[in-house]
């Protein structure tokens, strides 16, 4: 019988973080006054193993995943990654394998982790202008670094590739049109994420949140634009079509019209804690039992065990008591 949660939810999508690094310090996710060299990242060898994380994907695709997520912090920054890769891309239950990235390392990797078995990338570019972009990731990267990089994943056939922007009310709002223009016609789709309360480090309020209904607005005052339908059951995003064909993007809308009923997804840390929802403020640790001998079927059950229980549903019932929980970082749990 299939597995599902106390909704009736099932497992489908996972989503692996295999490093708590990044080397931009994006003001809304890694914020430099915290993330600094104070911050105690995770060690090395806390971190799961390529065998680990081979095992521990191999056991959820038996358990019904189907579609994996590479994430970080920045997936590139692990060393190995395109070993990882194809170690991953053995298994074969799993037919949809994506990075979550923020382009700054694709020039010199989109080749390789192609030819390993990645899919697709998702890319993060909140500006196509320079002094904002460089504001945003605070790290001195450029707007043409990115570009160059979706430029060599577009060579590498890692496609579709998704940019994503997230817009912050007053830092990157004005620049959700030229964004949306820019990529009209390439074959790659926007998101426009709205800025969530992920972790407890950024400051989050209600008021930077540019709701989805707005954005879509933005783009609908300069192009028409329907709405179109989603492209699997629980997609993230709602998904708009220019009426010229020329192409489509989508609003991720966690804040103001949350997905939680149709939330399929798992998340595992660097250091192998299960998490069942992006929000979660504990999870479930997953390398003792690795690392202490446990049987594929005693990990599957623990797996399962923790999934039948599972009753997250964060963003529909979000309210300021809540919203100060100690939550996990979003560079740590990955988006
Ligand atoms: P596709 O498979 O390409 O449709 O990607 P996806 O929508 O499953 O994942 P992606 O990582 O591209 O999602 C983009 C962003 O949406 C993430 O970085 C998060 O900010 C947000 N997001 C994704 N999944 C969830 C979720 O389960 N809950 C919430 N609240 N936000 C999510
Ligand atoms: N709200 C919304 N999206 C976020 N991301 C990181 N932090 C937040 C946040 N607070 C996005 C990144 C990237 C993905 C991993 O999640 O920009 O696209
Ligand atoms: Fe790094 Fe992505 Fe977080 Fe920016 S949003 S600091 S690129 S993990
Ligand atoms: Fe899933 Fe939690 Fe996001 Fe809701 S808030 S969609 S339960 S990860």
């Amino acid at each position: 019988m299939a597995l599902t949660d106390e909704y009736g939810r099932p497992l489908r999508d996972l989503r692996v973080s295999v490093t708590d690094r990044c080397n931009f310090r994006c003001t809304y996710c890694m914020p430099k006054e915290i993330f600094n060299r104070e911050w105690e990242f995770l060690a090395r060898d806390s971190l799961l193993s390529f065998e680990e994380i081979t095992r521990i994907v191999g056991l959820f695709s038996r358990l019904g995943v189907t579609k994996l997520r590479i994430t970080g912090g920045e997936p590139m920054m692990r060393r190995g990654i395109v070993d990882l890769v194809s170690r991953l891309a053995r298994i074969q239950e799993i037919d949809d394998i994506a990075m979550t990235t923020n382009g700054s390392l694709l020039e010199r990797h989109a080749a390789n982790l192609a030819v390993a078995g990645l899919d697709r990338v998702s890319v993060s570019l909140d500006s196509l202008d320079n002094a904002t972009f460089m504001a945003m990731n605070d790290a001195g990267f450029s707007v043409d670094r990115v570009l160059e990089g979706i430029d060599a994943a577009a060579a590498a056939a890692l496609t579709p590739i998704k940019i994503n922007m997230v817009v912050q009310r007053g830092v990157n709002d004005g620049d959700v049109l030229a964004v949306a223009e820019y990529f009209r016609d390439t074959g790659h789709i926007v998101r426009f994420i709205e800025y969530m309360d992920v972790g407890h480090t950024n400051g989050w309020r209600l008021n930077d949140v540019v709701p989805a209904a707005e954005i879509v607005d933005i783009v609908a005052s300069a192009h028409e634009i329907e709405p179109l339908e989603a492209q699997y059951p629980g997609e993230v995003a709602r998904r708009w079509g220019y009426i010229d064909g020329s192409g489509e993007f989508g609003v991720i809308s966690s804040v103001s019209q949350p997905f939680c009923g149709s939330c399929v997804r798992a998340r595992i840390s660097a250091e192998g804690m299960l998490y069942t929802c992006l929000f979660a403020t504990s999870g479930i640790d997953l390398r003792r039992p690795l690392r202490d001998g446990s049987s594929d079927e005693e990990l599957m059950s623990l797996i399962s065990k923790v999934w039948e229980k599972r009753n997250d549903r964060y963003s529909e019932i979000r309210s300021e008591a809540i919203v100060n929980l100690p939550k996990v970082e979003m560079s740590y749990i990955g988006g």
